[in-house]
């Protein structure tokens, strides 16, 4: 298989990435990301020499560079036509997206339907296949009970969102219309080694070794469905070689948590971690840190995903349990203190105050 990743310098790309090559040796990827301030080629350095791997730094709104890419004249690559697109590139983040809706649009929206075009150009002839990492929040907030099912009408409540869905009624538009091999998933919220620090669990981890406050947004009630970033990675595989055109597959740990009580539960891990005899010193991470403050303006009150489907039709099982999980997280967030540190620096420090000082 040659396959062109976008954003495979991100969270959930890189794992993607490295997950592929290891599984799949001989399997060609092409690795496009624009390195915004999430992108990070620190999280392949693992694959750098790899010949399988080629990293191009680039914009999915630059149509012209996927077309090289995707018929194969562009000359950083193998120089072979790309037959399968993975499109994990996005602006990720939704406390971002209610300071600046724009650029949301601009990458997730007209990226997602640039990278369409380009593709159903070059992709003339059958056999290929088009993977739109999509997300749980396109379908809005749930109330105590019930579960998302891929028949869920979609009503996004952020810009985050909103820009996922209309990247999702691209491809669906493209499936229905051109006949395009498009295919959709919509995962919970992951997590894992190489979690960018702005979002929850991995702000928590650091700012709890930096001795700094940890931020809990309204009552710290909202519920979210965790999943490890290598079980989402699984399921992507087995959609990638058995999943069916014009279908959407949901993704989800059926772990559902409320803020708070992960946030409970990460300090109390640290605070065992850190007990250990020879484990790096950090500042005793406590509950005492906790801080409860302003909400978030929109905040999703409850995701809860049901993934029957994907583990019916395609045989699918996530592989982690969340205990497990965590607690190889946070030690990978202990043993890699460097990568972390060096992003919470520069840009990282402006959005933090931004988004944190007058809340
Ligand atoms: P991330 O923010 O960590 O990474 C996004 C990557 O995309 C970065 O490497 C960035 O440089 C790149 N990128 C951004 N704009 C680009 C552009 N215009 N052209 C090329 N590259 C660009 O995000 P993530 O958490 O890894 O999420 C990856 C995908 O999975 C996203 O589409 C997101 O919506 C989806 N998703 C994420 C989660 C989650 O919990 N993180 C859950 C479900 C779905
Ligand atoms: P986040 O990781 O941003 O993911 P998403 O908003 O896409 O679900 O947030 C997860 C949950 O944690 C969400 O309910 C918002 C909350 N949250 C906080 O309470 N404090 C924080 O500092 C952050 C970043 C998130």
């Amino acid at each position: 298989m040659k396959i062109l990743v976008t954003g495979g310098a991100g969270f959930i790309g890189s794992n993607f990435v490295r997950y592929i090559l290891k599984k799949y040796p001989g399997y060609k990827i092409v690795n496009l990301d624009k390195l915004t301030y999430a992108g990070n080629l620190e999280n392949l350095k693992e694959v750098e020499g790899n010949t399988d791997y080629t990293f191009v730094q680039g914009d999915i709104l630059d149509g012209k560079l996927i077309a090289s890419l995707l018929e194969g004249t562009h000359p950083a690559t193998c120089r072979e036509p790309l037959t399968t697109i993975i499109n994990f590139a996005a602006e990720s983040h939704v406390d971002r997206s209610i300071e600046d809706p724009a650029s949301f649009v601009k990458t997730n929206v007209l990226g997602t339907q640039v990278l369409l075009d380009a593709a159903r150009k070059a992709w003339a002839t059958p056999g290929h296949r088009f993977i739109q990492v999509s997300t749980d929040e396109v379908y809005g907030s749930l109330g105590p009970t019930g579960y998302f099912t891929e028949e869920t009408p979609l009503a996004p409540n952020s810009p985050y969102s909103a820009s996922k869905t209309g990247a999702d009624l691209m491809v669906r538009a493209y499936f229905e219309t051109f006949g395009f091999p498009g295919i959709i998933t919509r995962c919970s919220n992951n997590y894992g080694p190489y979690h960018f620090p702005e979002k929850l669990i991995p702000l928590i981890i650091t700012n709890a070794l930096e001795g700094k406050s940890l931020p809990v947004y309204g009552d710290g009630q909202n519920v979210r469905d965790w999943l490890h970033v290598e079980d989402h990675c699984s399921a992507i595989d087995a959609v990638l070689h058995k999943g069916k055109t014009g279908e959407v597959y949901n993704i989800g740990g059926n772990n559902e948590w409320k803020n708070i009580d992960i946030v409970n539960l990460i300090c109390d891990i640290l605070d065992e971690r850190l007990k250990v005899p020879g484990q790096p010193q950090g500042t005793a991470p406590t509950r005492s840190l906790i801080k409860f403050i302003k909400d978030r303006p929109g905040h999703d009150r409850r995701y809860a995903i049901d993934s029957s489907k994907i583990k019916k039709d395609l045989g699918w099982t996530p592989k982690y349990t969340f205990e497990q999980g965590l607690k190889e997280t946070i030690d990978w967030f202990l043993e890699n203190r460097e990568w972390w540190q060096g992003i919470k620096s520069g840009e990282y420090l402006k959005y933090y105050e931004k988004n944190y000082m007058s809340r």
